[in-house]
C-alpha cells in the first residue's frame, strides 16, 4: 500500500546555509551541523524534515506549501535568551556614575539603591504600564531573531508583589509570539522593611509566596541570589528546597561578585542551571557536568559591572560542561535587551569561538530551560521555531555586535516578523 502523503505547510528551500545543531548532522567536523543547499519542511507547528534539498523524500506532499527560496542566506533555529529580569519600570542610570568613580555594585545595594530602587519604582508602575513595557521590549528580542525568552520575578519582594510580576509574565506569554519561561525570583534580595530581620523574609519566601506561585502555577522554575549582602548558602538551600517540594525546577545566581558557595549548592540540589559564575572555585567544574547543571555566562554584566574576573570557562569546556550565554536583561547590571551583543561580548571577554557561543544560545539555551527537546535545533520533530538570515558568513551573528539582523522570523511554524529591509550593515 503506498504511504500517505504528509501535507507541508512550509518549506524553506533551497537554504543556502542550515545551521542545524542536529544530532544528525553535528560531529567533530561539523560542530553545529551545517548543510548546505538545505530544505526544511513544516507542518503546522513542527519541523517534519530537514536534511539537503536534492534528498527531500517523495512521501511530502508540498502543492500546497508555501514555499520560500533563501538560497544564500541563512537559517539558525530560533534563538533562545535564557536568563533575563525582563519586568521592571525606572532607570538605574544615576549609578552608572557612581560605579565608574568606584563604588560597587553591593555599595549601591546596601545603601538602598540597586536592586531596592527598581522595587520602588516597579511598585509605582501599574499592570499596563509593566505589560506595555514587557510588550516592547519582547518585540525588541524579536528583531534579533530570539523566539524564547526566559523571565524572572524580584523586582516585588511582598507576595502581592512577585505575583503580580509573574502575571504580568504569563500575560506576555499569553499575548506575544516569543515564549516566555516564567522564574520565581522573589529571593533576589532583602527588601527595606526586612532589614533587621532577614529570616522573617526568608520565611515570608518559603511559606506563603512559594506555595501561592506554585498553587497558581506562575513559575516553572525558582532562583536565587545567593550572595553576599543578598542570600547566604543556607538561607538559599532552605528556599530551592521548599521550591522543590513545590514542583519548581531551581537555579541559581551563584558566585557572581565573591566566592559565596553558590556554585557548588546548585551541584549539590542538581539545580537547572547556575548563573554568573565569575568567582567559581574550578573544582566545581566536574560536579555541574555530573549534576548536569548548565552554566548560564552574563558576560553584559560583567562588562558593565568593570569586573575583571571571568568565569572558569575552559574548565567547563573541559569538562563538557554545557554553557549557555544570555543577556541578563535588567536595568541595574545588564541594561542591553541584545542578545546578539551580548554574543560577540561573550566571545571575545571569554576567549571563545563562534561555535560555541551559538550552541550557547541554541541547544545549551533550551538545557537551562529544560526545553532541549523541543527547541534549539533544527531536527525533525521540534519546534518549527527559525530565523533567516541576509548572510552567507554565519559566524556574523557572533562577530559584529548585532549588525547582521534576521529578515524573517518563524515561531511555531508562523512568520511572526518580517522585514522589508535589513540589510547587514556588514559585507555578507
Ligand atoms: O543578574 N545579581 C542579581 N541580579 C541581577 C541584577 C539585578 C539588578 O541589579 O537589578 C543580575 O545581575
Ligand atoms: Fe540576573
Amino acid at each position: 500500500m503506498p504511504h500517505a502523503k504528509v501535507k507541508i505547510s512550509r518549506a524553506l528551500a533551497p537554504v543556502g546555509i542550515c545551521v542545524t545543531l542536529s544530532e544528525q548532522f553535528m560531529g567533530d567536523d561539523n560542530p553545529l551541523g551545517i548543510l548546505t543547499n538545505a530544505a526544511v519542511l513544516i507542518k503546522d507547528e513542527s519541523i517534519v524534515w530537514v536534511g539537503k534539498q536534492d534528498d527531500v523524500p517523495s512521501n511530502f506532499d508540498l502543492s500546497a506549501a508555501d514555499i520560500q527560496d533563501i538560497s544564500g542566506q541563512t537559517v539558525f533555529p530560533g534563538f533562545i535568551d535564557a536568563h533575563t529580569h525582563l519586568v521592571f519600570a525606572g532607570s538605574r542610570a544615576s549609578e552608572f556614575d557612581l560605579r565608574v568613580q568606584g563604588a560597587s555594585y553591593l555599595e549601591i545595594l546596601a545603601r538602598g539603591g540597586g536592586i531596592q530602587a527598581t522595587v520602588r519604582a516597579t511598585k509605582e508602575s501599574s499592570f499596563d504600564e509593566l505589560y506595555d513595557l514587557g510588550i516592547h521590549r519582547l518585540d525588541v528580542l524579536l528583531r534579533e531573531g530570539v523566539t524564547t525568552v526566559e523571565a524572572k520575578s524580584g523586582y516585588g519582594l511582598s507576595v502581592e508583589g512577585e505575583i503580580r510580576l509573574l502575571e504580568v509574565i504569563q500575560a506576555l506569554n499569553r499575548d506575544h509570539s516569543i515564549d516566555v519561561v516564567p522564574t520565581f525570583l522573589g529571593a533576589h534580595t532583602i527588601p527595606e522593611a526586612y532589614k533587621s530581620r532577614p529570616q522573617d523574609y526568608v520565611r515570608l519566601v518559603i511559606q506563603d509566596m512559594i506555595p501561592e506561585v506554585a498553587r497558581r502555577e506562575l513559575a516553572e522554575f525558582c532562583d536565587v541570589f545567593c550572595e553576599e549582602g543578598a542570600f547566604d548558602v543556607e538561607a538559599s538551600r532552605k528556599i530551592l528546597n521548599a521550591a522543590r517540594q513545590h514542583g519548581l525546577r531551581l537555579k541559581v545566581h551563584a558566585d557572581q561578585l565573591k566566592a559565596s558557595g553558590g556554585g557548588s549548592l546548585a551541584a549539590d540540589l542538581k539545580a537547572t542551571s547556575a548563573e554568573h559564575l565569575e568567582y567559581l572555585p574550578e573544582e566545581i567544574v566536574p560536579r555541574f557536568k555530573e549534576a548536569g547543571t548548565v552554566a548560564v555566562l552574563l558576560p553584559v554584566a560583567a562588562q558593565y559591572l568593570l569586573m575583571q574576573k571571568t568565569p572558569p570557562v575552559k574548565a567547563f569546556l573541559s569538562y563538557d560542561v554545557p554553557v549557555a550565554i544570555a543577556t541578563d536583561f535588567n536595568p541595574g547590571s545588564a541594561p542591553c535587551l541584545s542578545l546578539l551583543t551580548s554574543m560577540t561580548i561573550g566571545a571575545t571577554l571569554y576567549h571563545v569561538t563562534t561555535d560555541i557561543v551559538i550552541k550557547g544560545v541554541t541547544i545549551h539555551a533550551a538545557k537551562a530551560i529544560g526545553r532541549e527537546k523541543k527547541i534549539g535545533r533544527i531536527e525533525k520533530g521540534f519546534q518549527a521555531d527559525l530565523s533567516v538570515f541576509p548572510i552567507n558568513e554565519y559566524r556574523l551573528v557572533v562577530t559584529s555586535f548585532g549588525g547582521v539582523l534576521p529578515h524573517r522570523v518563524m515561531k511555531r511554524g508562523r512568520w511572526v516578523f518580517v522585514s522589508p529591509n535589513c540589510d547587514p550593515v556588514m559585507a555578507a
